[in-house]
Parts: structure tokens; sequence; C-alpha cells
């Protein structure tokens, strides 16, 4: 069977980091290891960390029953709050935070000491947007759609900043800034969308126009990969999404010649590989 893998399949560069730094300090042994949450959303790969010993930590109470150690902050970033209790607490903090989001943490920590109102577009109980919004020292609004624009209150005079969740959709960002620009509000908008989504989903859509079929391989719960079959779904009917290899049904691969392949940001490699091969040499 042809195959096309598509090259921004799997981990983006800041869940990469934070992964191989677990390993990391794993291997080093040198004190228990913990992440605060899971260090990606993939089953398999913390089974695989906590068969090396590194423990998932779900809050600071649970943090308070464990023996110190070493406790890795996620790339998804915690907010200024929670590390300082993480390092009261008495562990070593090891912050695999995306640069990326350290980024927001940065531009809202300094924009918020200058008295500016903090505007972040995204998805509110996300753990990424809880922890940028903990970096903020004044007020914050969280901007999901455009619909929450009419509850934004900005008085007279008052200076914002709009930044983004670093996996917001770039089109719709675009929308909420247009809107934002007719408003009149001062407001310094800072493009804070990480391309690897993007690009990505673009790659995706791209390859699902060019194949018979298209398998897509991520987490159930993974809200990306759940993103990324909707998009090949929608250039290609014969789209397939799967965990792991064991998902895959054949069956219907009899009729196909050409088959692509994407996966989710929290999908290892070793599973993208082992599909790829079965696919080329078996179906
Ligand atoms: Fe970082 Fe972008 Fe991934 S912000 S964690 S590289 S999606």
């Amino acid at each position: 069977m042809e195959t096309i893998l598509a090259k921004t399949a799997g981990f983006c560069f800041g869940v990469k980091r934070a992964v191989e730094e677990v390993l990391r300090q794993a291997e080093a042994g040198k004190a228990p290891v913990y992440t605060f949450g899971p260090i990606i959303h993939n089953d398999q790969v913390v089974n695989e960390l906590s068969d090396k010993g590194v423990r998932v930590i779900h809050s600071m109470e649970e943090l308070k029953t464990v023996p110190r150690g070493i406790m890795i902050i996620r790339s998804h970033g915690v907010s200024e709050q929670i590390q300082s209790e993480i390092e009261k607490a008495g562990f070593q903090v090891v912050d695999a935070t995306c640069p990326f989001v350290k980024k927001i943490h940065r531009i809202v920590a300094e924009e918020s000491r200058e008295g500016k109102l903090i505007l972040i577009a995204g998805d509110a109980s996300h753990p990424e947007v809880e922890g940028i919004r903990g970096w903020s020292s004044g007020p914050v609004q969280i901007i999901e759609s455009a619909e929450d624009l009419e509850n934004i209150s900005i008085s007279e005079g008052q200076k914002a900043v709009l930044v983004a969740q670093t996996t917001f959709n770039y089109k719709k960002f675009e929308e909420l800034v247009e809107i934002l620009s007719q408003t009149g509000y001062d407001i310094n908008v800072m493009n804070t969308v990480c391309n690897a989504t993007e690009e990505r989903q673009q790659e995706a859509r791209r390859i699902a126009s060019e194949v018979d079929a298209m398998i897509v391989i991520g987490g159930r719960h993974s809200s990306n990969s759940q993103k990324l079959y909707d998009i090949c779904r929608r250039g290609c009917t014969n789209t397939y999404f799967i965990e792991t290899l064991v998902d895959l049904d054949s069956k219907p691969f009899q009729s196909f010649r050409r088959v692509g392949i994407t996966a989710g940001a929290s999908t290892p490699k070793k599973i993208i590989e082992e599909v790829r091969n079965y696919v080329r040499t078996k179906l």
C-alpha cells in the first residue's frame, strides 16, 4: 500500500520537549519524580512513565500527601500561585512549560503590572488558560467566542491587551480582532496562536484530498485529534480514527491504493511508525 505520512504528525515541539524532560529526570533517578497533571493526554505514554516511577499528581491536596521530590510542570504551564505553592511545599520545580506558553505568561505579567486589562481568547476551563490567567496581577476577561464580546466591559481610557490560548483557532482569533477593532477600545493585540496546530491541520487537509483513505491516530479524549479527524473527514469520506494499531479494521482497505496518515499532538512516534509499517506492508 502506498502511504503518505504527514510530516507534522505527532508530538509538537513543546510536548516533545516536556516528555523528554520527564524521561531525563526519571532516568537520573535522584528523587521521586512527579508531573503536575498527566504530561500528555495519552494513556500509553503515561503508563510507560509510571513504570519508570513517574507519578501523576492531580491536585495541591494530593501533593501534600506524597514524599518530596521533583515536580515537573507540563507544557500547558501553571499559574504563578500554583508554581510557588509547589515550591513552598518543598518540591524542586522543573518547568517544562512550552516556551511559547511561557512567552504568554510574561506578556500577561508585564502588561497587567502596567495596569492593562488582560483579554484571553481561549477555553476558560482549559488548564493552559487557567495558567495564563494566573500570571495576571489585575483583572482578566476570557473570550471563548464572538458572542462573549458583548459582555466585555472596558471602561473609558482603560488600556487592554489581547492574547490567545496557543491552540485557539487562528481564523476565529482574526474574527475577534476584527470585531474588537471596530469598538474603538485601546487594545494591543498579541497573536500568540501557535502555528504547530494550524500547520498540522493544513497538512492533514491537503493529504486527505489526495488519498483514497485517511487514518488519524490519536487519544479518544484528545480534542486536537478529534478536530483532525473532522478536517480529514471533510476531504476524504474514508477517514478512520484509531488510538493504536489494534483499533484498525483492515477490511475496508482492500479497495484502497493510497492511504494518508496523520496523528494528534499527543501521539507517540512509536505508535505512528507501527501503524505506518503495518499499512505499508500488510494491507
Ligand atoms: Fe507549544 Fe505550540 Fe505545542 S505552544 S506545546 S509547540 S502546540
